[in-house]
């Protein structure tokens, strides 16, 4: 009986609420506004640390947060659409309950990167009969208890309201840019042999790497990230899947056709310089010049780095700072379109880290190629123009900086 009356009450304020919520929607002009209310309402009645409300753009597929509460800041992030929580609902147009992040099946979300860690979250697509706009996202309850049938419910009925009042006014978002493809990855499966079987290393990569982009690749140890840049590097091979250079297909190139693919359009800097010590800086620049059809001049790559005056130095005499540079002028001498970079400040200093990092973003700046980088260092990733987590194979979120960072301003 108690039981009963209680959820009855219950029942009734949740539904003055959305009556509330209603008359804010319908009345008010400012559909952003609108929006914030009723996201401040859920927040508020479903008692939450975290809300936001992500809306899709269409030309570029690219969910944008239209507002959030709680001590999250994304507000220059946006993510691709069928990624984590957010772009898995908007996709599929179905609501994601999450009780327990960490006993259930949980495709990360980008408040994990941004806020306090994930508890528990519900995610409602703003859906009208005819398509989905977005979502409404809600995490971390703060008596820690989950989310119930009835409040699941109310969720969907709001984000419901929503989508047929944004339709009705006519409101869509718009951000980013369509991009050039450079590189597309589609189910691309690694796996290695392991004892009697194999390990699947890479479980089902999807991702495209756009022209004169800076991409930063995030993930713990052991997730998969070398191995995905080897692939897409020409490295190593894929297992299964396909892999598309340039409109090209190399899922399965031939030992010659690999050899060119990276000799032509590839650079690449390690954490190691791999710097021939017999040969001053230039003449190591210069060694890897002469190995293709259309280099740059090595003097100008050595410039590019800001090592003019040490180009006739040995390797001996100069700090790890400029030993890396030097390897980035090597890299950058055969005018790749892509360079990888796996972990390439790991071993200097701050100061001499962004020194390093300059010369990735001017590289980037001037359109000069495309910039995949490997790094656990997050700070990194607030220069990049977008963020791939992979996790456990797979890849867990991307993440669009509409702003990036300046390499000078980044603080670790
Ligand atoms: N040639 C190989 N043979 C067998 N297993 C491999 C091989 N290369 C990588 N692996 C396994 O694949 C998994 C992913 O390795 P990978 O080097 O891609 O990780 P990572 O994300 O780069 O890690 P880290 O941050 O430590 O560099 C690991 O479990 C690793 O042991
Ligand atoms: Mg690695």
């Amino acid at each position: 009986m108690m039981t009963e009356a209680v959820n009855r009450v219950k029942n009734n304020r949740l539904l003055g609420e959305l009556m509330n919520l209603l008359r804010l929607v319908l009345e008010t002009d400012d559909i952003t506004e609108a929006l914030n209310g009723a996201l401040e309402m859920i927040v508020s009645v479903l008692k939450c640390e975290e809300g936001a409300i992500w809306l899709l753009a269409k030309d570029t597929n690219l969910l944008m947060p239209l507002c959030h509460i709680g001590p999250v800041s994304f507000t220059n992030i946006t993510v691709e659409n069928g990624l984590g929580v957010e772009g898995t609902v908007t996709r599929s147009g179905k609501t994601l309950l999450i009780r327990d992040t960490l006993t259930e099946d949980y495709p990360g979300s980008v408040l994990d990167d941004c806020g306090p860690q994930v508890r528990n979250m519900l995610c409602v697509p703003v859906k009208s009969p005819g398509q989905t706009l977005g979502c409404i996202q809600i995490a971390n309850k703060t008596d820690g208890s989950s989310y119930d049938e009835e409040e699941v419910q109310l969720c969907e009925r709001i984000a419901a309201l929503a989508a047929i009042t944004m339709e009705e006014k006519g409101f869509a978002v718009s951000v980013g840019e369509k991009k050039d493809v450079l590189i597309t990855l589609r189910n691309v499966i690694k796996e290695f042999p392991s004892g009697e079987g194999v390990i699947r290393v890479l479980k089902g990569i999807n991702l495209e790497l756009y022209k004169n982009e800076f991409v930063v690749i995030l993930g713990e140890s052991g997730c998969g990230k070398s191995t995905l840049v080897n692939i897409i590097g020409g490295m190593d091979q894929l297992t299964d899947g396909s892999l598309m250079i340039d409109g090209k297909d190399f899922s399965r190139p031939t030992d010659a056709e690999l050899t060119i693919f990276r000799r032509e359009y590839m650079g690449f800097v390690f954490q190691q310089y791999n710097l021939m010590p017999n040969l001053t800086a230039q003449e190591n620049v210069q060694f890897i010049a002469d190995l293709v059809k259309d280099p740059m001049p090595a003097a100008e790559a050595i410039a590019k780095v800001g090592l003019t005056d040490r180009a006739d130095n040995f390797p001996a005499a100069l700090s790890g700072g400029q030993q890396q540079r030097v390897s980035i002028a090597r890299a950058i001498v055969k005018k790749p379109k892509i360079i990888f970079a796996d972990e390439p400040t790991a071993a200097l200093d701050y100061q001499t880290s962004i020194e390093v990092l300059s010369v990735f973003e001017q590289i980037v700046q001037s359109r000069g190629a495309t910039v995949v980088m490997i790094t656990h260092n997050p700070e990194i990733a607030r220069m990049a123009n977008r963020v791939v987590k992979l996790r456990n194979g797979m890849i867990a979120s991307i993440r669009v900086n509409l702003h990036p960072a300046a390499a000078k301003d980044l603080v670790w």
